[in-house]
């Protein structure tokens, strides 16, 4: 390869650290000096911005991200949005919804499910269809009717990380130019104010990296961990719970914390960690009760939250500066990809090679 590792052990660090810089440079691409968006290839009035329905369709961590921008989507741009596996999408009969626009989202660009599934979707009367992909030339911006590039640079690593908080940004300028498109121009304008000072935030996360190593070194011998989220955290825990289970093969589950009781409860017990996801938001005080269903059961609790979590009983507290609720998804996998790195790191693992595993998948 002919890209560098520098001062890095792993890709896959150099990848984590290389994020405010690969989301600047995404923001540079379509932000213009007037504050607005612009996509070359959807230009206003195109068809996309008709659409009545967004059904998105992905693999692997591109498909955690389709999951964040559901929420979106929906709450931002009153669109609604479904997210589907590739490969369940182009294995199962199914009902178009009505004035639906296909939207393919992929690193690579050559995922074969996700290039199956475009293929399928043809057949069945979408609107049109997009790819939000990362590799210009790739086969599925060749086959899309319109492309929008991410702009995170190579990525190597197998567990994929710039790739992700860059497609995350893409949707969400996604979103504030279908809010313009409605006019919700407040949205639309807030958006924008706050995309711009992520790149500053993720490096105020990345200096927590001594403290999430220190975590790491305790969490290297457990063999299951539980991840848990509320509302857009869901998916951002799925995120961290995959990144673990790629490089340093413990087990993990993520689940969104209000299914606690219809069934992972019953594996909480004193040997149990649980890692959950809870910025400062109108959910925390339900994530709280999980906190204290788990407690009760002598579970083993991180919480990643900001300044001003606080709890009565002992448990450990990640705190985080303060971030705006719209790009909190964005930010709170930083600390989750460092820790599933750290933890890897320390079990010796290859980290940019996790065995059985490939950068492309490019077989059904
Ligand atoms: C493989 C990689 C994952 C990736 C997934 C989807 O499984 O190991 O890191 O998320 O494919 O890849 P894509 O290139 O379509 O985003």
């Amino acid at each position: 390869q002919s890209v560098k590792k520098g001062k890095y052990s792993h890709y896959m660090e150099k990848e984590i650290y290389e994020q405010p810089r690969s989301i600047k440079n995404t923001l540079k691409h379509y932000l213009q000096k007037n504050n607005t968006i612009y996509f070359p290839e959807l230009k206003k009035n195109n068809i996309f911005y008709h659409a009545e329905h967004i059904q998105i369709v992905a693999c692997g961590t591109s498909y955690n991200a389709a999951m964040v921008s559901r929420y979106w989507f929906e709450a931002l741009a009153n669109t609604p949005c479904d997210v589907e596996i590739a490969s369940e999408f182009s294995s199962r009969k199914l009902a178009v919804k009505r004035k639906s626009f296909l939207i393919t989202l992929s690193q690579s660009g050559e995922t074969a499910d996700t290039l199956s599934a475009l293929r399928h979707s043809k057949k069945l009367g979408y609107l049109g269809n997009l790819t939000i992909c990362n590799m210009e030339g790739s086969s599925l911006v060749k086959e899309s009717d319109f492309c929008i590039l991410t702009h995170a640079g190579i990525e190597i690593g197998v567990a994929s990380t710039k790739s992700f908080t860059a497609q995350l940004t893409v949707l969400l300028m996604l979103v504030s130019k279908i809010a313009n498109f409605k006019k919700n121009y407040l949205v639309s304008k807030n958006i924008i104010q706050v995309l711009n000072t992520l790149p500053d935030k993720i490096e105020e996360i990345l200096k927590k990296n001594e403290l999430i190593k220190t975590i790491a070194n305790k969490l290297s011998n457990k063999k299951n961990i539980l991840f848990l989220g509320r509302g857009e955290q869901y998916p951002i825990a799925i995120e961290g719970a995959l990144k673990l289970k790629e490089i340093s093969y413990i087990h993990a589950e993520a689940y969104p914390a209000g299914e606690l009781k219809h069934g992972p409860l019953a594996l909480i017990d004193k040997n149990m960690t649980v890692i959950i996801v809870a910025p400062n938001n109108a959910l925390l005080e339900k994530i709280k009760n999980n906190i204290k269903e788990i407690c009760s059961r002598e579970g083993i609790i991180y919480v990643f939250s900001d300044q001003d979590f606080d709890y009565e009983e002992n448990i450990n507290i990640i705190k985080l500066p303060y971030i705006e609720e719209l790009i909190a998804p964005i930010c709170y996998i930083i600390p989750l990809q460092l820790l599933a790195y750290y933890i890897a790191l320390s079990k010796g693992k290859d980290i940019d090679q996790p065995r059985h595993l490939a950068k492309s998948v490019t077989v059904e």
